[in-house]
């Protein structure tokens, strides 16, 4: 870190008066590092080319997201080169976010890339965007359409939550329509355990309703048998499936899951359990796509996923920041268009067996 940089930092400390923001809020990165407060700033650029830089600073909910990590990546790619990035891991604590957010502001930041920890705190963020006359760009957890018209230079990125739950259901279907032995006990319902993402996520809320509606509108019975979150994270899958199976056992005829890394979870529960061997299966399905659940999409052990488009949310996120940044408009040069919330919505799509490279695509 240059003199200059670590004063500056000091400064912002004292000011703050504050151990938790200088000490306690990790942005982290592979560059500097000062104290335990982690940050880079990628900025390749010679000091001339610097106006055409613009600073943009992120935050990312937590890093320790599998999701999240392709997202980040995506957006790391995108900006070297056009971007100078602060990049800020929000360990999952709104609290840390918000002195994030100060830390970047004070630091010079043209833009603000939210991926908010807790969904309804876009109006903390979005006042201190505007008293500091900044652009934000909200991507991955949408805030509510109110936040979202309550401030004109505010946009989001992500995609349309209904839309997983149904190609979800659609994947469902089809296998139970296609597979009449997953009825284990035939009494023409699928008897099925649900692992929710994070309540609340507007993510989590719409695949946990449309998947099952988009099941019964196919024409087929359900009966839930447990429903609970996982929080997006693969430990909790498993230990929710773990306790699951010792509960019902072989009456669970499918495992329902809003995202991958609790797929997957659960896929090592049930390995551990017998299943997937000696004729004895279970059928479950994702959404998201990532490279580990592929991999179990090929070797059978998932019937199918729902592609998240990780590169394209990443890149998207990107090209808003920098065109808001440089006060463009917000759509110039780019692919993307906006719907009447100020939203680009990068489709879903259904993977499986059959076109497995379009999901080892997106993820490249
Ligand atoms: C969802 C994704 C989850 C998780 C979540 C975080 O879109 O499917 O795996 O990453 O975002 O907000
Ligand atoms: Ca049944």
């Amino acid at each position: 870190m240059s003199k200059k940089k670590l004063l500056s930092l000091l400064a912002v400390c004292a000011l703050t008066f504050s151990l938790t923001a200088c000490g306690g809020s990790k942005e982290t990165g592979t560059g500097t590092t000062a104290g335990n407060s982690k940050q880079t700033t990628t900025d390749t650029s010679k000091d001339t080319a610097k106006a055409e830089k613009p600073k943009v600073g992120v935050t990312i909910y937590k890093f320790d997201d599998n999701f999240m990590s392709f997202v980040r990546r995506a957006i790391e790619t995108t900006a070297k080169d056009k971007a100078e990035l602060i990049l800020n891991d929000s360990q999952n604590s709104q609290a840390t976010q918000n002195e994030q957010v100060d830390m970047m502001i004070s630091k010079g930041a043209k833009v603000l890339a939210i991926n908010l920890v807790d969904p309804q705190a876009a109006p903390s963020i979005i006042s201190k965007a505007q008293a500091a006359k900044l652009p934000v760009v909200f991507f991955n957890k949408e805030p509510s359409a109110e936040a979202m018209k309550s401030y004109d230079k505010t946009w989001y990125v992500g995609t349309t939550s209904a839309e997983s739950g149904i190609i979800q259901g659609k994947i469902v279907a089809d296998s139970w329509k296609a597979n009449a032995k997953f009825d284990k006990n035939k009494d023409g319902k699928i008897q099925y355990v649900l692992l929710k993402g994070e309540p609340g996520h507007p993510d989590a809320e719409a695949r946990t309703k449309y998947v099952i509606d988009e099941v019964v509108k196919q024409g087929i019975q359900v009966e839930q048998l447990e429903l609970q979150t996982g929080m997006w994270d693969t430990v909790k899958g498993k230990d929710l499936m773990d306790a699951w199976l010792a509960k019902h056992g072989d009456k669970i005829e499918y495992v329902i899951a809003n995202n991958d890394a609790m797929a997957l979870g659960a896929v090592q529960s049930l390995k551990a359990a017998g299943y997937f061997a000696n004729d004895k299966f279970m059928p479950v399905v994702g959404v998201d796509a990532i490279p580990d659940a592929l991999e179990q999409i090929k070797s059978g052990m998932m019937v199918g996923t729902v592609l998240n488009d990780a590169k394209n949310q990443g890149k998207a996120t990107v090209d808003l920041s920098i065109n808001a940044a440089l006060g463009k408009d917000i759509l110039d040069g780019t692919q993307w268009k906006l719907d009447e919330n100020k939203a680009v919505r990068v489709p879903y799509v259904a993977v499986t067996k059959d076109n497995i490279s379009v999901g080892e695509e997106a993820y490249k």
